[in-house]
């Protein structure tokens, strides 16, 4: 077995295709092999390499060139430990060595109407849309080229559910909104790969197909439970919905996404800028 399909073996065990004989490709490799990391060390990242992963961030694809990403860095110690407050139970805000946000920004192309006499209405979904993709796109960019140095990271979408008071700390205008954080420092401890769904959820052939759904979901449970358990002292809203004998993936996923997150952030896009028609 190469390095790649044994990789993509962790990964996935679903059995499914390992690509075995495709030419070795490192940078697969490490992707197939990520993992996001919460704890750092002390040492922080050099300011020439960070320098580099932004410019490196903001090279990543843009919707029709509009380049409706933007990047801000909290580097004041007040400001970061104002938002890590909020996010008591997420202490890696707070304390990773390095705190980027990545900004979905539908305001730059409107003033850039302004500026050549164009009037834009760019706070439309479309507007919207192409603001977000183009800053998950910048930062997953910035993620890779972050553990390809070396480096661990993890994504903060939770500043979403703050959106008032993390946007007020930001000073951000209308039109430009938080699509996640980004802690960044050097990996303290090894951390593990996490097991993805299996291919057959998650991919198709010509048509979309979904009628093996709850099988697939069965067997993925198991397999994940054997490698990695729920700790029965982990398991969400009990006292809503019972404790389980069995504490699979889909059951942690059921009850995490029926307690709905984020209730702050349409009515703080409609007050900011965005009509979303
Ligand atoms: C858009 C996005 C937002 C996320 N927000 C958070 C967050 O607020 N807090 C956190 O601890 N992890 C967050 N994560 C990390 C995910 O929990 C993590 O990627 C997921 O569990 C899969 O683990 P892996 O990246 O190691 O494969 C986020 C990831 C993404 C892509």
């Amino acid at each position: 077995m190469s390095l790649s399909s044994d990789a993509v073996a962790r990964r996935f065990g679903d059995g499914g295709p390992s690509g075995e004989g495709a030419e070795d490709n490192e940078m697969i490799r490490r992707v197939l092999s990520r993992k996001t990391v919460r704890r750092y060390s002390d040492k922080a990242p050099s300011e020439e390499l960070l320098d580099l992963l932004v410019a490196a961030s903001l090279s990543a694809s843009a919707k029709s060139d509009f380049q409706q990403a933007s990047i801000l860095r909290v580097r004041d110690p007040a400001r970061r430990a104002a938002i890590g407050e909020l996010f008591p139970a997420m202490p890696w805000i707070a304390i990773a060595p390095v705190f980027f946000v990545f900004l979905g920004d539908a305001r730059r192309l409107q003033r850039i109407g302004e500026l050549r006499g164009k009037p834009v209405r760019n706070g439309t979904l479309e507007g919207f849309f192409n603001a977000s993709v183009d800053a998950a796109l910048a930062m997953q960019t910035m993620i890779l080229c972050a553990e390809s140095s070396g480096l661990g990271v993890c994504p903060i979408s939770v500043i979403r559910n703050e959106i008032d008071k993390v946007a007020a700390i930001l000073g951000l205008p209308d039109l430009v909104f938080p699509v996640a954080g980004l802690c960044m420092g050097y990996p303290q401890g090894e951390g593990y790969v996490s097991l993805r769904l299996p291919r057959g959820a998650t991919t198709h052939s010509d048509r979309y197909d979904d009628s093996a759904l709850s099988s697939v979901i069965d067997d993925y449970d198991r397999r994940r439970n054997a490698l990695h358990a729920i700790p029965p002292d982990q398991q969400r809203g009990n006292n809503e919905f019972g404790k389980a004998e069995f504490y699979g993936w889909s059951e942690d996923k059921a009850r995490q996404a029926a307690k709905a997150e984020g209730a702050a952030f349409p009515p703080y896009l409609r007050s900011h800028g965005f009509s979303l028609d």
